[in-house]
């Protein structure tokens, strides 16, 4: 109980690193090791459960050779807490430019938003070069925590650091989508996780042991510096963002640099890219009903309901208070709540 509470304590995840994140490969080994969501191995390293493929290859190599430039849009979150949405969102948005949201070829209708917008530490040893080509501004994305992220990102004193857009999603429904995008997705890429139970899930969930866990740690200190830069972290909520979507490009266009003049507003661009990446739209597409994307996972696993309080269908009022409790204990004294503020 007592390891399962230094786990789970939403101030420990600023404790110094003792291996410099560009040497984290060869000590992978000797990590804590947790394979129950495939079909990602999860290693535990500086307080958070993460990929392994991501420690060997994605975090060494942007630590030490990824170059950020200043016009750079960082789209950040824990998984399945609207990520697919904030890339087709902030993509469709920053590149309206060359791509009107009207055209009928617009790269969101044949491509998934994950093959838009990249992942940081899972594409950029493979996708280097393609990565390092894209036009500026680029617009990039992260499942790391914040405190994985190299200085160069957040700003190390000398840098004031990229833009980053943090999306975050109450955690008992992030934990009803991770369970069954697991169920959905690992058979795809050869693993069967249909024995996986919502109560495994559940157990997991709570000890911090899944993708990017513990989830409350991983969203805290993204909140926490959206306080302290509010210019450099722009902190969203799905369940607000369904509420005024809208409003919420508004503001994600104003904080990217590019908002809107008074001429698009006119001709309907807000409307239209929010209609462009509305889930009904993008789940209809040849390539998200078909697709795969690099890692073998099918498009389609990324679009499901798309709805506040779909966690009620999966978990018992039981499992919900244990869940809450967990993690309003670790997020006590910290200022911070799910509860939206809208
Ligand atoms: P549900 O499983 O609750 O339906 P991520 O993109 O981080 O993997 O998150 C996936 C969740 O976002 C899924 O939630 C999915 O349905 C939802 N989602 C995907 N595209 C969306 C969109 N365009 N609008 C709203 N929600 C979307």
């Amino acid at each position: 109980m007592a390891s399962r509470q230094s786990e789970n304590n939403a101030q420990e995840e600023t404790s110094p690193l003792t291996t410099p994140n560009a040497n984290i490969a060869r000590i992978i080994p000797s990590l804590p090791l947790e394979t129950r969501w495939p079909p990602f191995p999860l290693r535990r390293y500086a307080n958070f459960w993460l990929p392994e493929v991501a420690l060997k290859e994605g975090v060494p190599g942007v630590h030490s050779c990824f170059e950020p430039r200043p016009t750079d849009v960082f789209l950040a979150s824990f998984p399945k807490s609207g990520t697919t949405w904030l890339k087709a969102l902030a993509f469709a948005t920053l590149k309206r430019s060359t791509h009107p949201p009207f055209d009928d070829d617009h790269p969101l209708r044949h491509c998934n938003p994950h093959d838009c917008v990249r992942f940081l530490e899972l594409d950029f040893n493979q996708q280097k070069d393609e990565l390092e080509a894209l036009p500026s501004p680029r617009v990039l994305a992260t499942h790391l925590p914040y405190s994985l992220l190299p200085g160069s990102i957040t700003g190390d004193g000398e840098r004031s650091g990229c833009r980053i857009v943090y999306v975050c999603r109450e955690p008992k429904d992030v934990l009803v989508s991770s369970w069954l995008f697991t169920r959905k997705a690992a058979p795809a890429c050869g693993v069967d996780a249909r024995s996986f139970t919502i109560q495994e899930a559940l157990e997991l969930f709570c000890d911090g042991r899944c993708l990017g866990g513990p989830q409350w740690n991983h969203v805290l200190h993204y909140w926490k510096e959206s306080v302290r830069r509010p210019d450099r972290v722009l902190f969203l909520r799905y369940e607000e963002v369904l509420i005024e979507p809208e409003a919420h490009v508004r503001k994600l266009a104003n904080f990217m640099g590019c908002g809107f003049s008074e001429e698009e507003e006119e001709r309907g661009v807000v409307s239209a890219i929010v209609e462009l990446c509305s889930l009904g739209k993008l789940r209809d597409m040849e390539v998200n009903r078909n697709g795969s994307t690099l890692l073998g996972i099918k498009n389609e696993s990324f679009f499901r309901k798309g709805v506040v309080g779909d966690w009620s269908k999966h978990m018992t009022q039981e499992m919900a208070q244990r869940l809450d409790k967990v993690v309003e204990d670790a997020l006590q004294g910290t200022g911070f709540t799910f509860a939206s503020t809208a």
